[in-house]
């Protein structure tokens, strides 16, 4: 049984097991991301958090992508991608991109980046990025963009990601009890 007050004590390297690994990483708190681009004319995207700023001169972001993904290789195959930061009322669209056999761009509006990677309707950002470098690490690839292009929508609000759990605003539940595992 792993709950809060577990997780509270600390852990030798040999106790972190996976559970405990996410259920401590995820207090940290982050946005959701669409990282789309394109294969054969076909759009493609998948959901990502991992998504950072990496550097400003020259401007570099980065996301992790899991070794596991169908969609990454898609997307490194066109040297680019568009990051989607999605807004409050886009948790659709999170759960949508995470899902596989479903067509994922069914009801969700795009227009062409200057890339050429779908920029989602509706999104409170858009970061158009060329592939400057994929590191493996673990079980992900660190995938590094050069930033050629972005844009914001300042009145629109982010959608947030806590906890396994997706939130508006903050305080998040104070309820510790909705996020504690069995
Ligand atoms: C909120 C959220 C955040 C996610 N973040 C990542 C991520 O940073 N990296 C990743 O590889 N997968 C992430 N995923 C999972 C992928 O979206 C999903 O597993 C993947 O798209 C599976 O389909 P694929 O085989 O088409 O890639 C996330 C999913 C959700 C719902």
């Amino acid at each position: 049984m792993a709950s809060v007050r577990d997780v509270s004590q600390p852990d030798d390297i040999d106790q972190i097991t996976e559970e405990r690994f996410r259920l401590a990483l995820g207090n940290f708190a982050t946005g959701v991301t669409i990282i789309t681009s394109t294969d054969d004319g076909e759009p493609v995207g998948m959901s990502a958090s991992s998504f950072t700023s990496v550097s400003l001169d020259p401007p570099l972001v980065s996301f992790c992508a899991a070794l596991t993904s169908t969609t990454y290789p898609r997307i490194s195959a066109s040297e680019r991608f568009c990051v989607n930061v999605l807004s409050e009322f886009q948790e659709d669209i999170a759960r949508g991109f995470a899902q596989r056999d479903v067509e994922r761009f069914a009801n969700v509006p795009f227009n062409d980046s200057p890339l050429g990677s779908p920029v989602l309707s509706g999104v409170v950002a858009w970061i158009d990025c060329s592939i400057e470098a994929e590191h493996r690490a673990g079980d992900h690839l660190i995938v590094v963009g050069r930033v050629r292009a972005l844009h914001v929508e300042f009145q629109r609000l982010p959608l947030l990601y806590f906890r396994g759990q997706f939130a508006t605003e903050l305080p998040i539940s104070r309820d510790i009890d909705t996020w504690a595992t069995e």
